[in-house]
């Protein structure tokens, strides 16, 4: 009983190129984040005003979201790690925030630098001021089935903090597998206690592909009725702060599944690999996808 549609939220130009040892150009970016905009996706989280010492790709975040073409029907996101970050994100007059922590300590700290009971304020006034601000805001939960520095997540742990998320104010919850590990076993296990406390539009999943068990994560996951998921173009990306953590699910690859099974999405595929072979270019190394690997084999 899957749902007949779904909603895709593109994290390339944030998960994505926060991670890639080329950096993009400021315009490059704009220009790729302005013919995304026009495959029929909804929703681009485009960039992250975090300290830019921390993850240099993405220093020019400012100029980014001040650069681009907002396409009306699309939301435009950013990450943002505390108020500091919020005052971008507002200046840029972006649609939606998202603040984010991780359900591990160690992560946390390695990723935000501080422990997570030291995170619950810090966001809880980025999220009180976001909403006052009239924006929409989403909580993103790191480390939820694994953890680089701590191994498997305790289940009762990571709804631990989601409900502290939720209880802050959080439109939705990306529930995320930061460094691919998770299998669709723990995906009905973690999905079963979190649909206990909240409806499952509220939840969308974000898995990285780092052992090829993304595409079975989100299989598990529309059983369980979760109707988001978020992919990267091309497979792009990963997390600085997690060692081991390559590319998100690709985007072109979980629109291949999805259409083939009769779900919708409203995104154009073939606009979607136009789309990714630009950015594949500026990149310049061949991106990871399955579906890009077959547009090449069938070009030469
Ligand atoms: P900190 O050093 O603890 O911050 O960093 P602080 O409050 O002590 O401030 C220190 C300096 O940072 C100050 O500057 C602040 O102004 C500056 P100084 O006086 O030294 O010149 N600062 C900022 N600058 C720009 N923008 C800001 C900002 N805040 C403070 N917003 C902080 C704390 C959170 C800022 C830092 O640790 C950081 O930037 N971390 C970023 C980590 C990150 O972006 N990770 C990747 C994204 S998460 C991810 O990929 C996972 C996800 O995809 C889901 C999944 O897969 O699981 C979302
Ligand atoms: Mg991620």
């Amino acid at each position: 009983n899957w749902p007949n549609a779904v909603t895709i939220k593109e994290v390339g130009p944030r998960d994505g190129l926060q991670n890639e040892k080329t950096v993009v150009s400021t315009e490059d970016k704009i220009a790729w984040i302005n013919q995304l905009s026009r495959t029929g996706l909804k929703h681009i989280e485009i960039t992250s005003f975090v300290n830019p010492k921390w993850i240099p790709p993405l220093a020019d975040s400012l100029e980014v979201a001040q650069g681009i073409e907002r396409v009306e029907g699309v939301t435009y996101s950013a990450l943002v790690p505390n108020l500091r970050g919020l005052e971008g994100a507002l200046k840029a007059d972006l649609d939606e925030v998202a603040v984010f922590m991780s359900a591990t300590e160690a992560h946390n700290k390695k990723n935000i630098n501080k422990s997570i009971d030291e995170t619950f304020p810090v966001l809880k006034e980025t999220v009180d001021q976001a909403l006052q601000a009239g924006k929409i805001v989403r909580g993103y939960l790191s480390t939820v089935f694994g953890c680089p520095y701590e191994g498997k997540t305790d289940v009762k742990q990571a709804v631990y903090v989601a409900q502290k998320l939720f209880d802050m104010g959080i439109h939705e919850l990306s529930v995320g597998d930061t460094i691919g590990v998770a299998n669709p076993a723990q995906v009905y296990e973690v999905l079963e206690e979190l649909l206990k406390f909240v409806p499952a539009e509220k939840i969308a999943m974000h898995f990285h592909n780092t052992r090829g068990t993304a595409l079975a994560n989100v299989l598990a996951s529309l059983d369980m009725g979760i109707t988001t998921f978020d992919g990267a173009l091309g497979g792009l990306g990963g997390c600085p702060y997690a060692p081991g953590a390559s590319g998100n699910l690709a985007t072109d690859d979980l629109l291949y599944m999805l259409h083939g099974m009769g779900i919708s999405t409203g995104v154009d595929q073939g606009l979607m690999i136009e789309s990714a072979k630009f950015i594949e270019n500026r990149i310049g190394r061949p991106l990871p996808s399955h579906t890009l690997q077959t547009v090449r084999a069938t070009c030469e």
